[in-house]
């Protein structure tokens, strides 16, 4: 198909554009639960990292358009080397996976020879290449349990997850001192003045939040393990990327529901527009590789993963 003037496209036509496209390439669209309800509305899946991941290792189209931050395009490309991985932003990446690299973690490994290395899924393929098992927020804590109880741990790059779960699993994890900058900058006060708010509410957070705030929670857990909370429940305060927030107050509109802050926006997940998926899918652009070294290595990580859920 040819498409024109691309500026004077309204949504509807985007949608129409992006189906068709969708059939002609063979192409599955994934999309993170923090991206604009636009964009959402032409994947074939919306959920957390961890669903992601598996959908994105079970598709049999040709290619794949992420609508998310680079980290998930880069995991989708390991567990599809020979299929067309892009991404609908070219520069949407995750700051809290570019805080340390793969030198700084073979360091902290000669430090602890011992130990294995459990890497959150936010985080470049090189770290998960250097590491025992990936891990997301939806499994973090079953992933340390999965390790013997003899054996040292180190955990990155998120220390705020790593406290979560060190506090959960009481197991010693050694960790690097990076964090997500949006859910860092929620304090316990924030939290207490919102309860204040808002008696009769749930609290749910995600474990990037730190671990004061996630001690004081109702829940802590994943995006999508979010959704289900609010299925269940109707007056819910939701501690994580305004997003998430966004999209259950358009699923679930007779639902009471109040962001824990409306500071919490991830500019990175915010880059993506309904316009530039569909024209990242229309033109063929933003495509990810991640080399072979790297590429079987991350796998290995992200395998064991797999096989512990
Ligand atoms: P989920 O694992 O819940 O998708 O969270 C990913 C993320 O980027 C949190 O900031």
């Amino acid at each position: 198909m040819k498409v024109e003037n691309w500026n004077n496209l309204i949504h509807e036509e985007l949608f129409e554009i992006a189906e068709n496209l969708k059939f002609e390439k063979n192409c599955f669209v994934i999309a993170h639960n923090y991206q604009f309800m636009e964009v959402q509305q032409i994947a074939d899946y919306v959920g957390d990292s961890l669903q992601m991941a598996k959908v994105a290792a079970e598709t049999d189209a040709d290619m794949i358009l992420l609508c998310g931050i680079k980290i998930m395009a880069e995991t989708a490309k390991i567990l599809n080397p020979n299929k067309k991985v892009l991404m609908a932003h070219p520069k949407a990446d995750c700051r809290l996976a570019l805080m340390k690299s793969a030198d700084d973690l073979r360091k902290l490994k000669q430090k602890y020879p011992a130990a294995e290395v459990v890497c959150y899924v936010n985080s470049p393929a090189t770290l998960k290449a250097e590491s025992t098992i990936t891990c997301t927020s939806a499994n973090a804590i079953e992933v340390v349990n999965s390790l013997p109880k003899d054996k040292e741990i180190i955990f990155v790059p998120d220390r705020n997850i790593g406290a979560w779960v060190q506090f959960k699993t009481g197991r010693e994890l050694f960790m690097f001192d990076s964090y997500c900058y949006v859910h860092q900058d929620i304090t316990l006060q924030n939290v207490l003045e919102l309860r204040k708010m808002y008696p009769d509410y749930k609290l749910i957070v995600h474990p990037e939040c730190n671990l004061d705030v996630c001690k004081n929670a109702d829940l802590v857990c994943s995006t999508s393990q979010m959704i289900d909370f609010v299925r269940k429940n109707d007056k819910v305060i939701i501690g994580t990327e305004i997003g998430m927030y966004d999209q259950l107050k358009f699923h679930f509109p007779y639902k009471k529901l109040v962001p824990l802050s409306s500071r919490m926006t991830c500019e990175d997940m915010k880059k993506t527009t309904l316009l530039g998926a569909v024209q990242a899918l229309y033109f063929e652009q933003n495509e990810i590789e991640v080399p072979d070294e790297i590429r079987e290595k991350s796998l290995r990580s992200l395998q064991r993963m797999f096989e512990i859920n």
